[in-house]
């Protein structure tokens, strides 16, 4: 990262300059080590691809995409909140179950050309608002969706920004409405991926390994009991659905 002086002479850090990203308000995380993955043009182009993304979820991306909009229902109704877009038509499907449900959708991201890619991707006249907003800071009235889905978000983020996304995740939705995580997990001792993906997660999700370490329900306000889980591909994959 770059660095300078800054007022009184201290050597500060400053975020870093990465000309091709259209927007250098994103979090640090996102631009120093996903830059690759999501902020150049590039990459959109090249990972927005069904086989591609089905490939890192190693064969599990319709799977894990029916799991999340399963658990939504076929007929959407109420407010619906994702924070982050995502590869694939996950979010076309699911916009579809909000037009048949006669429900509102919302999404987050602080990224403007993933909000873009996902503008072109949806079907004309969808009932869904893009937000360009940070996870860890929504300008989003509390108890205001009833439900929220963060598919794939959290592993990468620091634990700090986790835990701030976790929470505003909560702050929004209503009484009564859920809150459901898709995400890696540690694989189970016996499948062999435990010790095979380790060292590739390292090198290419600094963050992700703290889902391995950490329970997710471990970053939860000591009052959220109602806690479903449910492991996918040898415990490779995670859903939590918090009922709020
Ligand atoms: C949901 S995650 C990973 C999705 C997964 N790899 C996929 O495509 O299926 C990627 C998105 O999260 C967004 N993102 C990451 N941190 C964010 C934050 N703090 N606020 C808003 N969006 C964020 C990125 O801009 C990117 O569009």
């Amino acid at each position: 990262m770059d660095q300078q002086i800054d007022d009184i002479g201290q050597l500060a850090l400053v975020k870093p300059v990465i000309p091709y990203a259209d927007d250098t308000t994103a979090p640090d995380y996102l631009l120093l080590h996903y830059w690759w993955a999501y902020a150049h043009p590039w990459a959109v182009k090249f990972f927005d691809r069904h086989w591609i993304i089905n490939l890192i979820l190693l064969g599990n991306y319709r799977r894990l995409r029916d799991v999340a909009l399963t658990e939504f229902g076929k007929a959407i109704s109420g407010n619906t909140l994702q924070l982050a877009c995502v590869y694939g038509d996950l979010t076309c499907q699911l916009a579809r179950r909000v037009v048949a449900g006669g429900g509102n959708l919302d999404i987050v991201d602080i990224l403007p050309i993933q909000l873009r890619n996902l503008k072109w991707k949806l079907p004309c006249r969808s009932p869904v608002r893009l937000l360009r907003m940070d996870t860890t800071a929504l300008e989003l009235r509390d108890e205001s969706y009833d439900r929220v889905l963060l598919y794939f978000l959290l592993h990468e983020q620091p634990a700090s920004e986790r835990k701030r996304t976790l929470r505003e995740a909560l702050r929004v939705v209503k009484p009564g409405g859920k809150v459901m995580v898709l995400d890696f997990a540690s694989p189970y001792w016996w499948n062999p991926l435990r010790y095979i993906w380790r060292p590739l997660l390292a090198l290419l999700e600094p963050f992700a390994l703290d889902l391995w370490r950490t329970d997710i329900a471990e970053l939860l306000p000591p009052l959220y009991t109602d806690i479903r889980r449910e492991r996918f591909f040898g415990g490779f994959f995670q859903k939590i659905v918090i009922t709020r």
